[in-house]
């Protein structure tokens, strides 16, 4: 081994992440040498636009407006791919490999939708892939559970991992503001996606929670298989009756492990106020990892922006190089050949309790056919109100119940018959309380 060896970088994508991950390495350059033991210089980039003005001094970096020089490049040891999308990102990775290099990439959809396949072909190839940063930013989730807990049986792993949705969330639930008014911020502060319906519709949370639920029980990377909602429907009125009932309104992407399979779900929840999630807030991601021998584990840190995702491609980097520069190719808990077609459940038999509001018509008897209704399928209910009519003029009451545990398919049985009742008036709005019991 000799430290005269300079272990070469190729970026691909040079937005926000790309940038930030850029600047921190020639920052901390010097630090990261020792880390690896060699030199390690970032030979060339290829961005979108050649013309455009970056607030970055790119030195002797060679910059292309073609992804394909980088990967092809004879020079390049590490791809760093930056670019998003799957499709000519599918094919810059591929290519990558194919050509021996090693990639590190911050791209969820890719290896959620591809993962089977890329990390098949890096095995074959005998080369490295690493994404941490394709998960909760600066979290090192994907370490932890690829390795720090790799001899437990994980029973369920829960958490806030889209930090634009908790963005939203937090400050609906602290300013009073609209979705959409807050939504432009998380944009201009370099959290949402591209596409930010991505975002708030809740598949970027369904990308991450592939990767995760891969990872943690060994399974295919399943992205079509998971049930997602998203935010983009939530009101003020919800978040406020949700945390007078003593629950904040987070979103969720849960996996967790039950005898007639893997459930695998995205969306918003009542969470109650006391638990650890509740108070993870802002574009702050929280992950709770549950394995029979840890137990509870609980990671959390900043989930989006472009420091804290440039901490995690470094990361990957270091131990790519790493092991490039001693010749040792550290084995993973994550073995392609090896990964299971375990079986999913359907979402409609997902248990839990429910928050359920109406519009009601002001007269009696409404709370009673309310309860009737939920009798009729043998459910409890755990509390019920009726609040103060918002638009006095309407004659319309909201009415807020908790129910207690059902499943999903009984409860849209219910919110059908509710919306079809003459006492009601409009939809029927229906979050799950997350009680954080697993059947398993
Ligand atoms: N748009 C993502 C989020 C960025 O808001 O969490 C990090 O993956």
């Amino acid at each position: 081994m000799s430290s005269s060896k300079i272990i070469k970088l190729g970026f691909v994508g040079f937005g926000t992440v790309g940038q930030s991950t850029f600047i921190a390495l020639q920052r901390n350059l010097c630090q990261i040498k020792k880390q690896i033991g060699c030199e390690l210089e970032v030979v060339s980039v290829a961005v979108n636009d050649l013309e455009k003005k970056r607030d970055v001094n790119l030195g002797g970096v060679t910059l292309t407006n073609d992804p394909f020089e980088v990967v092809l490049d004879p020079n390049v040891d590490i791809v760093v791919e930056l670019i998003g999308g799957t499709e000519i990102a599918r094919e810059l990775v591929s290519v990558a490999i194919a050509n021996g290099k090693h990639v590190v990439t911050a791209n969820k959809a890719l290896i959620a939708i591809f993962g089977d396949e890329i990390l098949l072909s890096a095995q074959n190839e005998k080369t490295l892939i690493r994404f941490e940063a394709a998960v909760a930013g600066s979290i090192p989730i994907v370490k932890a559970l690829s390795e720090s807990v790799r001899g437990n049986r994980i029973k369920a792993v829960v958490g806030i991992i889209n930090g634009t949705c908790n963005f939203v969330l937090s400050e609906m639930a602290t300013k009073h503001v609209s979705f959409a008014s807050i939504l432009g911020e998380a944009q201009r502060l370099g959290y949402a996606e591209a596409d930010p319906s991505f975002d708030v519709m809740g598949t970027d949370a369904g990308h991450k929670l592939a990767i995760l639920s891969a990872i943690a029980f060994g399974t295919k990377f399943q992205f079509d298989k998971i049930h997602v909602e998203g935010i983009q429907d939530i009101l003020l009125e919800d978040i406020a009756y949700a945390k007078e009932l003593g629950y904040q309104v987070k979103h969720l992407a849960i996996a967790v492990k039950t005898p007639g399979g893997l459930e695998l779900r995205v969306h918003p929840a009542l969470i109650p106020l006391d638990h650890i999630l509740a108070s993870v807030d802002g574009v702050v991601n929280g992950i709770l990892v549950d394995g029979d021998l840890s137990g509870p584990l609980m990671l959390s840190g900043a989930g989006a922006g472009g420091d804290a995702t440039a901490s995690a491609v470094i990361s990957d980097i270091i131990d790519v190089a790493s092991a490039i520069y001693t010749g040792g190719i550290k084995a993973r808990a994550l073995r392609p050949e090896k990964l299971l077609d375990y079986p999913i459940t359907s979402f409609t038999e997902s248990v839990s309790g429910y928050y359920v509001r109406v519009e009601a018509k002001d007269k009696p008897g409404v709370l009673a056919e309310i309860s009737r209704v939920l009798a009729s399928f043998n459910v409890s209910i755990e509390a019920i109100q009726q609040k103060e009519a918002r638009d006095v003029a309407s004659a319309k009451v909201p009415i807020v119940i908790l129910t207690g545990r059902m499943t999903e398919r009984a409860i849209r049985e219910v919110c059908e018959i509710l919306a079809s009742s003459d006492s009601i008036i409009g939809g029927v709005i229906c979050y799950k309380v997350e009680d954080f019991q697993w059947a398993n």
